[in-house]
């Protein structure tokens, strides 16, 4: 594919073609995102914790979600970049909403917005459907409500959870959205819901039978060590990696090895 679009991903699915996707907040760390072949950019707003330090995703704002996007969206040449609408910029009313769905479509030049939730913004999804911009989904795990849940644990484990969660995929496939993710809910939750849509379903804790993956990649390279969820894959341990470096630097500066004759003018 030359360039990723909503409607490549929901071929993919048909294709029996699994969706890689990561996040990403910044122009470096999408180039490279981009460049190594991933379908989806997620600007998340997990960028409140990796990038902001925040404990949750709650206080980041629209213009910095805006901000993070416009970064990333210089820099990507093929991935479909999705946009985080943060919390408080749409549970409000409907018409919120769209507008903050505008802004990010006019002010980063994403090329998709993401929501938390089902039944509750149903009004909202549709007004931005309406207005010609791409929805995906989230729905399990969604960090926004984490005050609602007060835990971070695995979500619709009882069937009255789970029949509510189902209901709601079904429902964001008939108004229009072009995918969901689905955090941290059982595998087999998430491979029927995935088998009875025809729109794709990421996973992020849902196990292998769903039509794609997302990780934060700030986790999956290990730049951040201290967040261990069992459905983190590790690839790299950058964390050790860059503390050796940086070691190496302050040594090399302190016994003036660094600059050598060649490092300088
Ligand atoms: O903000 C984020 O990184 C996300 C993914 C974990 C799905 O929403
Ligand atoms: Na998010």
């Amino acid at each position: 594919y030359k360039r990723i679009t909503t409607k490549t991903l929901v071929d993919m699915k048909k294709k029996g073609e699994k969706i890689s996707m990561l996040t990403a907040y910044d122009f470096t760390m999408a180039k490279i995102v981009d460049g190594s072949g991933i379908d989806v950019i997620l600007v998340g707003d997990s960028a409140s914790n990796v990038m902001a330090g925040h404990e949750t995703t709650l206080p980041i704002t629209l213009d910095q979600m805006i901000y993070h996007a416009s970064s990333v969206v210089r820099a990507i040449e093929r991935s479909l970049v999705v946009v985080d609408i943060p919390f408080g910029s749409y549970q409000s009313d409907p018409k919120e909403a769209l507008r903050s769905a505008i802004r990010i479509m006019k002010e980063s030049g994403g090329h998709a917005v993401k929501l938390e939730g089902g039944k509750e913004i149903k009004e909202s999804v549709k007004r931005i459907l309406n207005a010609g911009i791409p929805v995906m989904g989230h729905l399990g795990l969604t960090p926004q409500s984490i005050y609602k849940f007060g835990t971070y644990t695995v979500r619709a484990k009882e069937d009255e959870e789970a029949e509510k969660l189902k209901a709601d995929a079904k429902l964001l496939e008939k108004i229009g959205c072009f995918a969901i993710v689905l955090e941290k809910v059982p595998a087999k939750l998430a491979a029927e819901v995935a088998k009875e849509l025809t729109i794709p379903i990421i996973g992020i804790g849902a196990g292998n039978n769903v039509d794609g993956q997302v990780l934060v990649t700030h986790d999956m390279v290990g730049m951040t060590h201290e967040f261990n969820p069992r459905f983190l894959r590790r690839y790299l341990d950058l964390y050790a990696e860059m503390t050796g470096a940086f070691k190496n630097y302050i040594d090399d500066v302190k016994n003036g090895d660094f600059p050598s004759d060649k490092e300088q003018y």
